[in-house]
């Protein structure tokens, strides 16, 4: 990133930060909870929701979409809160793009590979990011004394989508997607998809507390929050009374995303706003 650019950002500005539906909330939800002071402007791709089973050119030509409506925002820096576009357009938009941009995949990567006693670790993902190793290429990078297990677990998305969170529907499909890694004795799990930790109790009761679970969106915060420091982007104002700290946009189902999303986040979401993503 240029001096010139970095010295047009400011620390009020907001953060971008995006997933293909309401999984990124979990992100955002942590981003609330360990920089309070900082502004966001959150966008959720609810009209091409899943991402999980398309290429990585349409992933990454949406991604690239998002990231231009995000900085008609100002934004001073870029969450990718969707493990699936991390994995398929991370490395571009790194080199696209004037403004620091994060992922949760190194975050989730570099937990997992810490908390591992025996060097068996499962991730549990859309088929694209296991099929994309991304966490395997991560993990090895820090320690290649590991062995990593990938699960894709595509019925996961839509469930959480319908708010199936606790249910014995949902019940019976982990058991069905976990059962290989129970018998392969994993000792860690990360939830590699952000609509996953909405449904994290499910999976514990089903892995055992022997197996600990590993959730991108807590580690993911911890170093946005490290890298605005390094940048001196910190906000360290609290924003004003009646500012519109937190604006949600979607690109389809605005009131439906806004009921998902006071759900998960318990702090009133003021706005929810229908935008067409295909203009940008
Ligand atoms: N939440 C997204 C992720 O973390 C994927 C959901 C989808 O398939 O769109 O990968």
């Amino acid at each position: 990133m240029s001096q010139e650019i970095m010295g047009m950002l400011t620390k009020d500005a907001p953060i971008g930060v995006f997933d293909s539906g309401v999984g990124g909330l979990t992100v955002v939800r942590e981003i609330m909870r360990q920089i309070p002071n900082e502004k966001i402007i959150y966008f959720g791709d609810t009209a091409r929701v899943p991402y999980g089973s398309k290429s990585k050119d349409t992933v990454t030509r949406f991604s690239r979409q998002i990231v231009r409506f995000l900085q008609t925002h100002n934004v001073k820096t870029i969450v990718i809160a969707c493990n699936t576009a991390s994995a398929y357009a991370l490395e571009d938009l790194e080199k696209e793009i004037d403004i620091p941009v994060i992922g949760v995949v190194k975050p989730g990567a570099k937990v997992a590979s810490e908390v591992t006693r025996n060097g068996k670790i499962g991730v549990i993902a859309t088929e694209a990011t296991i099929g994309s190793k991304i966490y395997s290429k991560y993990i090895t990078e820090i320690n290649k004394d590991v062995t990593i297990f990938g699960k894709a677990c595509p019925l996961f998305v839509p469930l959480v989508e319908e708010g199936l969170w606790q249910d014995p529907v949902t019940d019976e499909i982990a058991r069905r997607y976990l059962a290989e890694l129970i018998d392969i004795d994993i000792d860690t799990l990360i939830l590699g998809c952000t609509h996953y930790p909405l449904i994290r109790s499910t999976v514990a009761k089903i892995m055992g507390e022997d197996v600990t679970l590993v959730n991108p969106a807590y580690e993911t915060a911890r170093e946005l929050k490290e890298l605005l420091k390094e940048k001196g982007l910190l906000n360290e104002k609290q924003p004003a009374l009646g500012e519109n700290q937190y604006r949600f946009f979607v690109s389809d189902g605005a009131e439906k995303f806004k009921r998902f999303a006071n759900s998960i986040i318990k702090y009133g979401i003021l706005s929810a706003k229908t935008i067409n993503i295909e203009e940008y």
